[in-house]
């Protein structure tokens, strides 16, 4: 093979490659909106990326490593499972207690501004609360002294208790089964030192069986907003994109999946090509160039 030769389809690779390796490295102006983060599917309000799903959702809930997390000024919690026919989620605190492990736990607040708001089916049972603590000052009513005692005994009597000082079955004086009140807008806040409480656990059911807290459902049930949806994003949606929104006000844009936006629908879009046709085309053009190169180094 002669000295030119060799150039030729040196120059020859270099022309063909360099254009499909390149066009691959340039970073993506416009976000991708995923339909999963981890196992769990996200729809609209919900967003796989910044600029995905609804403003007002995104600033409290990210995809991270294929976890989806709720944040709010206490911390960052993990969403479990979202139903979209009753629009609720379940987070949960990994400080928070359940039955076979209890800690001393942080505060949990909602934001009065955030589109979540506690479902109702959510039991907030407040655990090792000292004698002095405001739940229970009889004029404020704040403990369920009824029914919900049975709640306290039935967590009093898990092997966790001793991870919050205190010895199974013992008595339930510093416990409480706090009933929050709140409406859309109000916000909750549980402030722990405030309430002079070493920790709390939430459940949203029972697992089918009351008298087995090991049974129970321990998280946060959280009812979303779902007065999101517009006909704009329905019609986006139709057309293969996924409702977000772009720049400084945050408007609407509709994200098409192969890369590009619009303010109105992906349509016309070229979806196919930037999809997975356009992959296959792409390799067909590198292979054809790999043999061309083949075919240049025999002569
Ligand atoms: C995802 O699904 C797999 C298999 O069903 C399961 O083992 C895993 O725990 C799930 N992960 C999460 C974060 O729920
Ligand atoms: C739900 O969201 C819609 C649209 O953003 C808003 O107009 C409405 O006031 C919200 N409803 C509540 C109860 O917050
Ligand atoms: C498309 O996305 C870019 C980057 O986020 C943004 O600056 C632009 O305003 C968007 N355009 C439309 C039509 O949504």
């Amino acid at each position: 093979m002669s000295l030119t030769s060799s150039w030729q389809w040196l120059l020859l690779n270099i022309f063909l490659f360099v254009p499909i390796i390149s066009s691959s490295h340039i970073p993506p102006i416009v976000p991708t909106c995923r339909d999963k983060c981890g196992n769990l599917t996200i729809k609209y309000p919900f967003g796989s990326d910044y600029g995905c799903g609804h403003p007002d959702f995104a600033r409290y809930i990210k995809c991270t490593s294929g976890e989806l997390r709720f944040s709010s000024g206490t911390g960052a919690y993990t969403v479990s499972t979202i139903d979209y026919t009753t629009s609720t989620i379940v987070i949960t605190d990994l400080f928070m207690s359940t039955c076979s492990s209890m800690q001393n736990s942080g505060s949990f607040r909602l934001d009065r501004a955030s589109p979540f708001t506690l479902s109702s089916q959510d039991i907030f049972i407040l655990l090792g609360c000292s004698r002095t603590s405001p739940v229970f000052d009889p004029n404020e009513d704040l403990c369920d002294t009824g029914s919900g005692l049975h709640l306290c005994k039935g967590l009093y009597s898990c092997d966790g208790v001793t991870g919050i000082g205190l010895e199974p079955n013992g008595p339930i004086s510093s416990c409480c089964v706090y009933e929050p009140i709140m409406e859309f807008g109000s916000g909750y806040g549980l402030d722990l030192p405030k309430l002079q409480c070493s920790s709390y656990a939430s459940m949203y059911g029972f697992g089918g069986d009351e008298t087995d807290p090991m049974k129970w459902q321990f998280g946060i049930s959280l009812e979303y907003n779902d007065s999101y949806y517009t006909e704009t994003c329905k019609d986006c949606e139709a057309s293969g994109g996924f409702c977000g929104f772009a720049g400084f006000k945050q408007s609407f844009s509709c994200i098409c999946r192969g890369g590009g936006n619009s303010t109105t629908n992906c349509y016309g879009r070229g979806y196919a090509w930037s999809g997975t046709l356009g992959h296959k085309i792409r390799s067909k053009i590198s292979f054809g160039g790999g043999l061309l190169f083949w075919v240049l180094l025999l002569l």
